[in-house]
């Protein structure tokens, strides 16, 4: 009965196609189409979440006289223009309609384009539901199921890629399960020790302040905005404790789900194995939805910093000691613990931190000593400065800035991605063509490369074991990652689009050749990249992948760009999702 029910629903929704004989396309349906919900049945799901179904209202509507969203107000226009450039951390987070990305704010309905321009929704969803429970998910995964209606999941709705938002889409806003807790004596069969436990709606920062109070560090990203449980941990998440204990997805002890098929589940190693597996680094928004996540904690302690700023003053001899520095990379980081991040442009280079657990600042002149020598050499001035904190926290704060955000939020850039593997850099060839594919990039002054050197290697001596897990094995190779990136010119869609088109076109396969077999990674990718997505985001793991995907999401439920299964769908022209022949 249950079955036979189900079917003719779906009959009635059109999904399935029982007379004829070839399997047709199933394409999610647009505001508009025949089979778009009715406002009764919209209003019916409103009852069910309690009143918690919100109407998307692009944020642009105040600039724009035309269209369905036209709200023009100079004065609300110009405020909101001088709100995102200054601080749009804020405007973005605290509202589940608009992405907070460059690119995709500037698609349509942009807050910087004349009035004239129609307001549409383009890829920002139709409604959201501020999610409270997992009765709520499942509410919401039932009623998109049966109303062939496309769904996304958004904490933050910071992703690179418009991950967490679609057309036409019906939108889980996880922001407001924002529960923050310390187990100080986790146990499980594989680990004992203290963990944290955080809802997808706490941002690093707000994490990061929480678990001081009590004495406690944990494997967290650079920028305070992120959300750790949401796609940060499920896409790897690197950090700059990562060399001391891994990435994100390494700490994780179990995952609270409701997974695409409505199953409110736990995963751990021992416990839903395969799900917990894809979702420690097996990408966001793909196999379920995640409630909570417990990942181990560490007691805190002190840490060393530094920061070291090389003005190109001669141009020969300043290429010169960059190609020493990344040979010299791997030295940095072989007692397990050091990371070290760095920008360079084609005028300086930036180590804007060091990070030195559980050891003093004359660690850290020690470290950069044989490469001060170099400099020296080569007729280079410098300025380091080394300093101690008791705590990995005040070490933050002291290194990007005050919390809950910091100063290395870079919301509005192109970007790129590059898994730099330790092979390349110690072959002198190698690492020199490397250097020559930067020094290109950089030419052209509108690119900066900011990189982090880490230590990914299990065997690396005091990092703990770390359960198996999806993470891309080209992480374990690599001695760095880095990123080029290019600020969003909000005055001019059509430079940011160039910008785009060089870093998709040139830079990325550039980078490619010279790092041969290595990866990228699947968070800090721009949404046009042309490489071979799998092999680069999931490496071997893709497969395995693949088969836990189509078990815990038979109705592929959850798309998102470059998630595992999204090549099974395509868009028609007038952007609904399909799938099928
Ligand atoms: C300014 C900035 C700084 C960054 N710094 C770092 C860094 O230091 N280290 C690092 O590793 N990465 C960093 N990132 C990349 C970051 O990891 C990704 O942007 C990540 O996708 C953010 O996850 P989110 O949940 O906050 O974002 P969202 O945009 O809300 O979601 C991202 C993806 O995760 C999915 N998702 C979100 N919540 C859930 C959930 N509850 N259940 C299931 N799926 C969910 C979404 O569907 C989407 O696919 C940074 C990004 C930005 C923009
Ligand atoms: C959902 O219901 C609440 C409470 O009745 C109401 O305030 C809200 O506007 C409704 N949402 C939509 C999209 O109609
Ligand atoms: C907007 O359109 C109106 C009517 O077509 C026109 O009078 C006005 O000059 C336009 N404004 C801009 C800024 O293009
Ligand atoms: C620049 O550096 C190179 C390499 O160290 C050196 O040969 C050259 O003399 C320097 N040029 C100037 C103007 O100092
Ligand atoms: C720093 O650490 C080194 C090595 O552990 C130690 O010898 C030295 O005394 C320490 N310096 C200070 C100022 O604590
Ligand atoms: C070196 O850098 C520090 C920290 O940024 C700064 O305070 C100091 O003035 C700099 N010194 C010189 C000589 O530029
Ligand atoms: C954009 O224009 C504003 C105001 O005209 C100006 O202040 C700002 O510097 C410009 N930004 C860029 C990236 O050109």
């Amino acid at each position: 009965m249950v079955v036979l029910g189900s079917l003719l629903l779906l009959v009635a929704a059109g999904l399935v196609s029982i007379a004829s004989a070839k399997p047709t396309q199933t394409c999610r349906y647009l505001p508009g189409d025949a089979g778009w919900p009715s406002s009764r049945e919209w209003q019916a799901l409103n009852r069910t979440v309690s009143g918690r179904l919100i109407a998307t209202v692009p944020l642009g509507s105040v600039c724009h006289n035309k269209g369905q969203f036209a709200a023009f107000d100079e004065g609300k226009c110009s405020a909101l223009r001088t709100e995102i450039v200054e601080a749009g951390q804020k405007t973005f987070q605290s509202q589940p309609n608009d992405p907070m990305n460059g690119y995709f704010e500037t698609l349509t309905c942009s807050p910087f384009t004349g009035s004239n321009e129609t307001c549409e929704l383009g890829e920002r969803p139709v409604y959201s539901i501020a999610v409270k429970s997992a009765a709520d998910v499942q509410a919401v995964i039932k009623f998109a199921r049966e109303n062939n209606v496309r769904l996304v999941v958004r904490s933050t709705g910071i992703d690179y890629m418009g991950k967490s938002t679609g057309k036409g889409s019906l939108s889980l806003w996880m922001w407001n399960l924002n529960t923050i807790e310390i187990i100080p004596s986790y146990k499980s069969h594989s680990y004992s020790g203290p963990a944290i436990k955080l809802g997808p709606g706490v941002i690093a920062g707000d994490a990061y302040a929480f678990a001081a109070t009590k004495g406690y560090r944990f494997v967290g990203p650079e920028c305070g905005l992120v959300s750790v449980a949401g796609g940060y941990t499920q896409g790897g998440g690197h950090s700059q404790l990562s060399t001391a204990y891994g990435l994100a997805a390494d700490q994780v002890l179990e995952w609270e789900v409701v997974t695409a098929s409505g199953e409110h589940l736990i995963a751990t190693p021992e416990k839903n194995s395969d799900l917990y597996w894809a979702l420690s680094g097996g990408g966001g928004g793909t196999y379920g939805v995640i409630l909570s996540m417990t990942a181990k904690a560490y007691k805190e302690g002190p840490v060393a910093g530094g920061t070291l700023l090389i003005p190109n003053t001669n141009d020969t001899a300043y290429w010169e000691a960059l190609k020493i520095w990344f040979h010299q990379t791997p030295s940095f980081v072989t007692n397990g613990k050091n990371n070290v991040q760095f920008a360079i442009t084609r005028d300086a280079f930036l180590g804007f931190s060091l990070t030195l657990p559980e050891q003093n600042s004359s660690a850290v002149s020690a470290l950069v000593a044989p490469f001060l020598r170099d400099l020296d050499r080569l007729g280079l001035t410098y300025n380091l400065t080394t300093f101690d904190s008791p705590s990995y926290i005040e070490h933050f704060i002291k290194s990007y800035g005050p919390l809950p955000y910091g100063a290395l939020c870079p919301l509005y850039v192109n970007l790129g991605s590059r898994l730099i593997p330790r092979s390349v850099v110690l072959d002198t060839t190698s690492n020199s063509a490397l250097l020559d594919v930067y020094r290109t990039i950089l030419s052209s002054g509108d690119f900066t490369i900011g990189c982090s050197i880490l230590n990914l290697t299990p065997s690396s001596p005091s990092k703990p074991a770390h359960p198996a897990n999806a993470v891309n094995p080209a992480w374990r190779n690599a001695i760095a990652y880095c990123n080029p990136q290019s600020p969003w010119d909000w005055n001019s869609t059509a430079n940011s689009l160039e910008t785009k088109r060089r870093l998709v076109d040139e830079y990325y396969p550039a980078l490619e050749k010279v790092t041969h077999g290595s990866g990228v990674y699947l968070n800090e990718v721009d949404p046009w990249y042309k490489g071979d997505w799998k092999q680069n985001m999931y490496g071997a793991n893709y497969g395995r992948l693949l088969a836990v995907k189509k078990r815990y999401d038979p109705d592929r439920l959850m798309y998102v760009k470059f998630g595992v299964g999204s090549d099974e769908f395509k868009f028609d022209t007038k952007g609904r999702l399909c799938f099928g022949a």
